[in-house]
């Protein structure tokens, strides 16, 4: 090893932690300015024109609801049209002045392209694209029978927002127009049944962290970290699961996590943990994964017992 290296390898991890100790209260103050800065520059949205995909039930269906409230043109996009109506009423009750709906599946390209030309050929621009339509599968990774069923979920929740995306951003530039991603704390440590679906998050997360550099400052990209929030899942086993694996985790309902993630999205955050104490477990994952791994390792286990 370089002797350049090995000196790094001793002054290096010492002088980080020093040098965090000693400007905490710098970054503290850092952070109290850029919160009154986002306070002072929330963005109004009325007329804007967001694009939500998988707005046909749960979260994506709330955030329609709280765009329409604030009085936001949208574009509606889920694979069940018949839903997807149903929620375009809703919104236009609620104070949207314009509603389209699309049928489209994001794991597929030309239906991003389409979603996206069709709403910039009739509203005129693109303001936010919300990229939240994604799927959950629990499954243990050595029940996967036949491995090529994984690429369904990395296709959704992965390729999905990054064709969308693709498409979108020309648009975005023009109008300074903000990303959505809305990510899971299953990205940050592992869970075990959902190593695909942590592993979908996590290359999202990864994705909009080096798009973020890359399309600063035009752009501005929010990563959300919702916590366990009631959706329309109506797959009884995936319901026992999460009732087995989260019995003590509070729900919260979907009304109240998108208000606080488009207050979030509005003041131009760069993550919104919905509640915000599931932020926490960024940093325990981060600075003590052996916890998080007990932890999980315990559930698991006071999971198996219920069967
Ligand atoms: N609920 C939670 O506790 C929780 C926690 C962390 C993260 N999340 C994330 O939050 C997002 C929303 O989840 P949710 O809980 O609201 O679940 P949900 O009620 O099942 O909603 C998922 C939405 O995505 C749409 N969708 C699924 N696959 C699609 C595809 N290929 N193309 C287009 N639309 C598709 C669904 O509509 P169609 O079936 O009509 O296409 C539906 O509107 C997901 O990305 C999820 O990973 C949820
Ligand atoms: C596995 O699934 C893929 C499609 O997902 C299919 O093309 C392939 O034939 C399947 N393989 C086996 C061995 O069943």
């Amino acid at each position: 090893m370089g002797l350049t290296n090995k000196t790094l390898n001793n002054v290096l991890p010492p002088f980080a932690f020093l040098f965090l100790l000693v400007s905490s209260p710098l970054l503290f103050l850092f952070k109290l300015f850029r919160y009154v800065q986002r306070c002072r520059t929330a963005e109004n949205v009325a007329g804007k024109v967001v694009v939500i995909t998988g707005a046909s039930s749960g979260i994506g269906e709330h955030l329609a609801y709280e765009y329409a409230r604030r009085e936001a043109r949208l574009t509606l996009v889920a694979r069940r049209e018949d839903r997807l109506k149903m929620v375009a009423n809703r919104c236009r009750e609620l104070g949207s002045p314009a509603v389209i709906v699309t049928r489209g599946d994001v794991s597929l390209v030309k239906d991003c392209k389409r979603f996206i030309e069709d709403t910039v050929s009739q509203f005129g621009r693109l303001d936010h694209l919300v990229n939240n339509a994604g799927t959950v599968e629990a499954k243990m990774f050595e029940e996967y029978s036949n491995i090529s069923d994984a690429h369904s979920l990395m296709n959704t929740n992965f390729w999905g927002p990054v064709y969308a995306t693709h498409f979108a951003v020309p648009h975005l530039k023009k109008s300074k127009g903000k990303i959505v991603a809305v990510a899971s704390p299953a990205g940050w440590s592992g869970v075990p049944k959902m190593s695909i679906y942590a592993a979908t998050k996590a290359a999202m997360i990864n994705f909009y962290e080096t798009l973020r550099m890359e399309l600063h400052p035009d752009i501005t990209i929010t990563t959300v970290f919702p916590g366990l929030v009631e959706n329309g899942v109506t797959d009884p086993e995936l319901i026992a699961e999460a009732r087995g694996r989260h019995g003590l985790v509070p729900k919260q309902s979907a009304t109240e996590c998108a208000r606080a993630v488009v207050d979030g999205i509005c003041s131009g955050k760069t993550s919104v943990a919905e509640p915000s104490w599931i932020g926490v477990l960024f940093w325990l994952s981060t600075m003590c994964p052996e916890l998080m791994e007990w932890a999980q390792l315990r559930s698991m286990k006071a999971m198996d017992k219920n069967k």
